[in-house]
C-alpha cells in the first residue's frame, strides 16, 4: 500500500481537473450517481438524485448553515443553497476547484482548505455534507474530530463515501481503483460506523449503495470511450481510454468485494 499524502491528493485534483471536465461532467460533477434502474445510463440524473437523496436525509431547510467538505467544482452546496435558501459553504483541498465552482456559483462561499484542518469557528455549522471525498484524508480520524468541532450540538453530518470493504485488496484493484485517484485506505461499512461512533457521533442511518457504484463505472467507461474517439488532443485521448480500462479492473474489484459505496447520517449529541 502506498501511504499518499494530502499533497499528492491535492496535486492529482488540481491537475485533472480539466480531464474530467472533458467526459464525466462538464459542468464539474464528480460523484456517484443512484440509477433509476439496470438500464439507466443517464449519468448526469443519476448524480443529481443522489445529491436529492443526500439533502433528504440530512433534513436540510432553509434555516440551515451547511458545509460542504471535500466540495469540488461546488454542485452539491450550489444546489442545496438554490433547492432550500440554506447558508452553504464549500471546502476543497483543490485550488484548481475551489477556483472553479467560485466562478460558478454565487450565494455560496468556497475555501481552499483540508478537513483535516478547517479555516471555521467551533460551532458554526448545522450540517455538514460531503460527496465521495472523505476516503482520500489520509488522517480519517483528524477529519472525524473537525467535522464533529465545527457542527453545533445536534447537528447532522450526512456524506456518502467510497469503502474499502476487505483489507486484501489485489495489485489490479490497487493499481485501478485506489493507486489511480492517490486512495491510501479505507473504511468498511461497519468500520466507518465505529470510527464516527468513535469521534462522539451517533449513527441516524446507514445505506448500502454497491450497486449504483457498479453502474456509474459501466456508465462512465462508455462515455470516457465515446469522447476519446471524438477529441483530437491525444493527451486527454489517453487519459480517457487508460480511465475506460481502469473501469473494467474497478467492476471487478466491486465484484470481487475490493470496493464499495456507502451513504451514511450522524448526529452531533445535542
Ligand atoms: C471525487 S471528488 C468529489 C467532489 C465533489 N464532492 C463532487 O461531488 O463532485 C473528491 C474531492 O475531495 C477533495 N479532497 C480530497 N481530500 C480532501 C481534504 N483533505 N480536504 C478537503 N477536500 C479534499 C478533492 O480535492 C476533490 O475535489
Amino acid at each position: 500500500m502506498t501511504a499518499y499524502t494530502e499533497q499528492d491528493v491535492e496535486d492529482f485534483f488540481d491537475q485533472t481537473l480539466p480531464h474530467y471536465l472533458g467526459f464525466w461532467d462538464s459542468t464539474g460533477v464528480l460523484h456517484t450517481g443512484i440509477f433509476a434502474g439496470p438500464d439507466d445510463t443517464d449519468y448526469r440524473a443519476a448524480a443529481d438524485r443522489t445529491s436529492a437523496t443526500l439533502a433528504d436525509a440530512a433534513g436540510i431547510d432553509s434555516a440551515s448553515s451547511v458545509l460542504d467538505v471535500g466540495c469540488g467544482c461546488g454542485n452539491f452546496v450550489g444546489y442545496l443553497a438554490a433547492r432550500t435558501g440554506c447558508r452553504a459553504q464549500g471546502l476543497d483541498l483543490s485550488e484548481e476547484r475551489v477556483k472553479f465552482a467560485s466562478e460558478h456559483f454565487t450565494g455560496v462561499s468556497f475555501r481552499h482548505g483540508s478537513a483535516t484542518a478547517m479555516p471555521y469557528q467551533d460551532a458554526t455549522f448545522s450540517h455538514v455534507v460531503s460527496q465521495d471525498a472523505l476516503f482520500l484524508v489520509p488522517d480519517k480520524p483528524r477529519s472525524h474530530t473537525e467535522i464533529w468541532r465545527v457542527l453545533r450540538p445536534g447537528g447532522s453530518f450526512a456524506f456518502s463515501d467510497f469503502l474499502q470493504p476487505t483489507t486484501q485488496i489485489g495489485e489490479q484493484a490497487r493499481k485501478h481503483v485506489y493507486d489511480r485517484v492517490r486512495w491510501s485506505s479505507g473504511y468498511s461499512l461497519d468500520g466507518y460506523q465505529d470510527a464516527l461512533r468513535a469521534a462522539g457521533f451517533e449513527i441516524v442511518s446507514v445505506r448500502d449503495l454497491n450497486d449504483h457504484i457498479a453502474q456509474t463505472y459501466r456508465v462512465l467507461r462508455q462515455t470516457a470511450r465515446d469522447r476519446a474517439g471524438a477529441t483530437a488532443d491525444t493527451a486527454a485521448r489517453d487519459w480517457m481510454l487508460a480511465f475506460a480500462e481502469s473501469c473494467e479492473q474497478i467492476q471487478a474489484a466491486i465484484e470481487r468485494g475490493e470496493f464499495g459505496w456507502g451513504m451514511f447520517v450522524a448526529r452531533k449529541p445535542a
